[in-house]
């Protein structure tokens, strides 16, 4: 597979974020950090560990389900690990901004909660598929479309634990293809 982003090359960016969100929410509390998951998981647990703020962290799980074109499914919300958000300045925290439709609705879904503030960090943006409006307060790379894996990005729930972001080749894609049928995205 073709890496896009080279490991070093993200912790040094995720360094420069944590600095960033630490300056930005400075002078707000209290403030929780919402991972989605499951992409989320390496660059909330690596952000995390570099941010000089006190925080308190919770989780939700979103998941598009698509068939194997890349158009965007059915957003699934599940919140049960959410922790009381109200009156919190909360941080949404994902892998990838694609078509926008995750962090626009968990927004919507956060500010409904009666949050005092609700920001988002995406560690990947990628270029001319944003369908749904959302703003993105902080951003590690736009990447070209393409589809990408690593450090949190799956197909089919595999490819997770690289250190690294690579674009997903046609004989990876086919492997895991033939190995498991329902495509979903989170
Ligand atoms: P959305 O279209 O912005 O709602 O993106 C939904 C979710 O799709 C993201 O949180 C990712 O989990 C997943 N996704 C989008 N593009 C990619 C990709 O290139 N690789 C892996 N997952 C992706
Ligand atoms: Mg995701």
């Amino acid at each position: 597979m073709q890496t896009l982003i080279s490991a070093d090359r993200i912790q040094r960016r995720v360094e420069e974020l944590a600095l960033e969100i630490a300056r930005a929410y400075r002078e707000r509390r209290p403030v929780t950090i919402v991972g989605i998951l499951t992409g989320s998981l390496m660059f909330l647990a690596d952000l995390i560990r570099r941010l000089d703020l006190p925080v308190r962290v919770g989780l939700i799980q979103a998941s598009s389900y698509r068939g194997p074109a890349t158009a965007p499914g059915e957003l699934h919300v599940a919140p049960e690990l959410l922790p009381d958000v109200r009156d919190h300045h909360v941080l949404l925290v994902d892998d990838i901004l694609d078509t926008g439709q995750t962090l626009s609705h968990l927004v919507d879904h956060i500010r409904a909660l009666g949050a005092a503030s609700v920001g988002t960090a995406v560690l990947l943006r990628k270029i001319g598929r944003q369908r749904f409006s959302v703003a993105v307060d902080f951003c590690g790379f736009d990447i070209p479309d393409q589809f990408v894996v690593g450090y949190g990005l799956d197909f089919n729930n595999q490819y997770r634990q690289l250190p690294y972001v690579a674009v997903l080749g046609k004989q990876e894609e086919s492997g895991v293809r033939n190995q498991d049928s329902g495509l979903s995205h989170d």
